[in-house]
This record gives structure tokens, C-alpha cells and sequence, in this order.
């Protein structure tokens, strides 16, 4: 049903896990499958310096996660919020039709912790 790369990345993950230090945190959910991502990003200077995630969900989802976060390291800001689960599932070179919706996940997820480094960004420079 995979292919051999989502394989590889379901099976070995890049940035994987919790980031003590984050100054981004953004968390989405399916409500059809039940499946949540987290991403933290940790943000200097407008570039996302580093940016791991921790993905309760199947094997599209952990492949989009590690992929999306790879794709946005050392990127600005701006750069993260133009990445389309498209590209996403572009780079891992095609999704089954009835997991495309998984890849979804992975751009809301980016764009939940920038906006949310965006609100504290704002809040601490009223
Ligand atoms: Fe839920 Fe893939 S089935 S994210």
C-alpha cells in the first residue's frame, strides 16, 4: 500500500520527539480517525532553528511528520507557511488516495506553531 520511501520514514523518522526548549507549539487532530501531531519549532530571528514532532497516529502521519519537519528546518517563517501537504506528498513520492487526508495534518500542524510563535512573538513585544 506504501511505497518504499514513506516505508523509510514511518520506520526511521527524522525529529522526532518532545523539544523542552520550544518557543512554537502546534497541536491538530483528525476528528475522523482520532489520530493528533505536534510540532515544536523553536524560532530565532525568524528561522525555525530547529523542529521535532510527536505523531499519535498511522503510518502516513508519522511519514508526513517526519517529512514536513524536515522540509521546514532552517527555513523563515513566511517559507514554512507556504508548504502545501502537496509538497509534502510530493516529496515522499505519492500517498495511497485514502491517506492523503493524513498529509493534511502535517500542514495544519506547522501553521498552528507558527501562529501560535506569532501570538507569543506579538505578546511579548506590545
Ligand atoms: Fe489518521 Fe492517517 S488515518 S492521520
Amino acid at each position: 500500500m506504501y511505497n518504499e520511501r514513506v516505508m523509510k520514514e514511518f520506520q526511521n523518522p527524522q525529529n522526532v520527539g518532545e523539544m523542552a526548549d520550544a518557543n512554537a507549539v502546534g497541536t491538530v487532530g483528525n476528528a475522523s480517525c482520532g489520530d493528533i501531531m505536534k510540532i515544536y519549532m523553536k524560532i530565532e530571528n525568524n528561522i525555525i532553528e530547529d523542529v521535532s514532532f510527536q505523531t499519535f497516529g498511522c503510518a502516513a502521519a508519522i511519514a508526513t511528520s517526519s517529512v514536513a519537519t524536515s522540509l521546514i528546518k532552517g527555513k523563515t517563517v513566511e517559507e514554512a507557511l507556504k508548504i502545501t501537504n502537496a509538497q509534502v506528498v510530493d516529496e515522499l513520492g505519492g500517498l495511497p488516495a485514502q491517506k492523503l487526508h493524513c498529509s493534511v495534518l502535517a500542514e495544519e500542524a506547522i501553521k498552528a506553531a507558527v501562529n501560535d510563535y506569532l501570538t507569543r512573538y506579538v505578546a511579548e513585544n506590545k
